[in-house]
C-alpha cells in the first residue's frame, strides 16, 4: 500500500497524552498518561485521527543513545483492526529511524509480531510477562538502591546510555530503587500494577531474594517481564506464587550496535525495552 492511501498520518503532541492513554487502557495495558508525556516529549508518536471517534491508532519511535531507538504504543482500536493501520504506522517509524540512522527495536505481543515480521523485523530474544497477584504482607521498609548504580548496571546490560529514561522513570511520584546482596531494581506504578524492571543481579537466587523482599514489602499486584535468556528464575518465581501472563518477542530492524556485557533479569517494560 502506498503511505497516501487511507486516513493521514500526524505527529501527535503532549495534549494527545488522555487519547493516547484511552487507546492503551482499551489494549489492558499497563501504561498511564506519565508514560505517554514520556513518549509525546522524548520521542515522536505518530498517530490517524477520525473525525467522528477521534484518536484510532498510535506508534512510538523513542531515540536512545548510540543510535538505537525504541518502538512502541503500537495500538489500533479495535473496530479499525485488519486494515493496515498498524503497518502504516509502524513503516513511519523505520522510515523516521532510518532517515535518523537508528536501529529500530521493539518487544511485540504475538498480535504484533505478525505486523513487524511482515515489515522486516527479525527475531532477537524473549521475555514472558510475570504478574503478581498480592503483596504487602508485611509492609517492611526496602533496602534503597542508588540510581548511579541503576545506570551502570543498566548500560552494561544493554550496550549503550539509557540514562534519561531512568532518571524520569525512577524520580516519577511512587518511583523506587531497591537494591540488595548484588541485584537492584526499579519500582514504579502503571495503571493497574506496579511494574518490577530494569531487574539486575549478580545470580537467580539473588534476584529472587530481593523479588520476594518487594512482594513482601509493598501493596501489589506487580508485574515483571522476565528475560527468557534468564529463566533459571522462571522455577522460583513460579514457587513463589508468580504467574506467566504473555510472552513478548525481541524484534530488530537495523544491525546490532551495542551489546554490553550484563544479562538483565528484566527490562524496563515492552515500551522501553
Ligand atoms: C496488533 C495490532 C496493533 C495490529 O493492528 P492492525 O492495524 O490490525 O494491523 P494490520 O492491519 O496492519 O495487520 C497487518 C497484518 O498483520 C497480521 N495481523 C495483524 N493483527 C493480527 C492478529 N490479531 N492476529 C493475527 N495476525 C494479525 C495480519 O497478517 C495482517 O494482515 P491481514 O489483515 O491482511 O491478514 C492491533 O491488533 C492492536 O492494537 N492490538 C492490541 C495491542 C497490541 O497488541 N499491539 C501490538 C504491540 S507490540
Amino acid at each position: 500500500m502506498d503511505d497516501t492511501d487511507g486516513p493521514a498520518i500526524i505527529r501527535l503532541s503532549i495534549g494527545d497524552a488522555p487519547a493516547g492513554l484511552a487507546l492503551s487502557t482499551e489494549a489492558h495495558w499497563n501504561q498511564n498518561e506519565a508514560d505517554w508525556r514520556f513518549f509525546l516529549t522524548r520521542g515522536i508518536v505518530f498517530g490517524i485521527v477520525e473525525r467522528d471517534i477521534g484518536l484510532i491508532a498510535t506508534a512510538a519511535l523513542l531515540p536512545f543513545a548510540e543510535g538505537n531507538a525504541w518502538i512502541s504504543m503500537v495500538l489500533v482500536t479495535a473496530s479499525r483492526q485488519r486494515r493496515g493501520l498498524a503497518t502504516r504506522l509502524v513503516d513511519a517509524c523505520i522510515n523516521e529511524a532510518t532517515r535518523q540512522k537508528r536501529t529500530a527495536w521493539l518487544d511485540a505481543t504475538p498480535a504484533g509480531a505478525t505486523v513487524y515480521g511482515a515489515l522486516g523485523f527479525t527475531p532477537a530474544g524473549c521475555s514472558q510477562r510475570m504478574r503478581f497477584a498480592g503483596g504487602g504482607a508485611m509492609q517492611a521498609a526496602l533496602p534503597a538502591g542508588d540510581i548511579s548504580e541503576l545506570l551502570r548496571r543498566d548500560f552494561r546490560a544493554m550496550g549503550f546510555d539509557r540514562s534519561a529514561l531512568l532518571l524520569e522513570l525512577s524520580g516519577r511520584p511512587g518511583s523506587c530503587i531497591v537494591a540488595q546482596d548484588g541485584a537492584i531494581a526499579l519500582i514504579r506504578d502503571g495503571r493497574t500494577a506496579r511494574h518490577i524492571g530494569p531487574l539486575m543481579a549478580d545470580d537467580a537466587s539473588s534476584a529472587a531474594r530481593l523479588l520476594a523482599a518487594i512482594v513482601q514489602s509493598e501493596t501489589g499486584p506487580f508485574l515483571l517481564d522476565l528475560n527468557n535468556a534468564r529463566s533459571e528464575l522462571i522455577d522460583e518465581l513460579a514457587a513463589a506464587g508468580w504467574s506467566n501472563e504473555r510472552p513478548f518477542q525481541r524484534m530488530r530492524f537495523g544491525l546490532i550496535n551495542a551489546t554490553g556485557p550484563e544479562l538483565a533479569f528484566a527490562g524496563a517494560g515492552p515500551e522501553y525495552g
